[in-house]
């Protein structure tokens, strides 16, 4: 049976519990790939062949991923469709009602960045997980190199710009994300609330400044 959500709790926690768990995801990977920045390509494909040979582990690890992205965006999905069935209208101007509201850019285009979001998530698997298998040795052992296939990809300017265009939706949709996920869970407190709203801002910035490095680097550097 499928596990369908009626409360808009319900809905609301599942979305925060599984994009609390992605942008987990999102700081690990940002870690993996400042191996790119080390200036020896055998950091970067060393750590990518450990987690293949993880083997099972590996793909165990990845049908979690993909599950608490569907999880998420099919949670997703049911909230904002709530929230049309509620006010089918819109708004005609967007004011914060207070502190707690958080009423932000960042908010009001959770869906659309979110969208994008997919769209890259997409777009960036079939690019590096599926894409061309070029091998390399290192320390004796036969590999596979990433690194050429990421500087290979961001040898070009145009996928270059891209990314960085999604890395700042990326920073939007955190932002905003950290702080509905928080309430989601019920975590609101008068005094470390504040707190926690700009530490989710801070994270979501340099998660974003991160990214945004990478492919500027490579562009330059690699
Ligand atoms: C400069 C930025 C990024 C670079 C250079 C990069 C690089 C890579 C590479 C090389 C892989 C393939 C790993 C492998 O086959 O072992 C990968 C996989 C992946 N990346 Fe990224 N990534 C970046 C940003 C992101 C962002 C922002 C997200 C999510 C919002 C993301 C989500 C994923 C996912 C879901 C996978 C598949 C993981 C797996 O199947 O094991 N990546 N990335």
């Amino acid at each position: 049976m499928v596990f369908w959500p009626r409360s808009s709790i319900a809905k609301k926690f599942l979305n925060a519990v599984t994009g609390i768990g992605l942008a987990l995801f999102v700081i690990v990977h940002l870690a993996e790939n400042l191996l790119l920045l080390t200036g020896n390509p055998d950091d970067y494909n060393r750590w990518a062949h450990f987690l293949h040979s993880l083997g099972p582990l590996l793909t165990v690890l990845e049908l979690g991923l993909a599950a608490f992205f569907l999880a998420h965006i099919w949670s997703a999905l049911l909230v904002y469709w709530d929230k049309l069935k509620a006010r089918p209208q819109g708004y005609r101007v967007y004011r914060s009602a207070g502190w707690t509201s958080r009423q932000t850019l960042s908010s009001q285009t959770m869906i659309y960045t979110g969208l994008t979001l997919l769209a890259f998530v997409i777009w960036h698997v079939v690019t590096f997980r599926f894409g061309p298998y070029y091998t390399v040795m290192v320390d004796g052992v036969e590999m596979r190199d990433l690194h050429r296939l990421v500087v290979e990809v961001f040898s070009d300017p145009i996928n270059v710009a891209l990314y960085v265009g999604v890395m700042v939706f990326l920073g939007f949709h955190l932002r905003h994300g950290f702080w509905s996920a928080l309430q989601s869970l019920g975590a609101y407190h008068p005094r470390w609330t504040a707190v926690w709203y700009s530490g989710g801002v801070l994270v979501a910035i340099a998660l974003a400044v991160g990214f945004i490095v990478i492919p500027i680097w490579v562009y330059l550097y690699l």
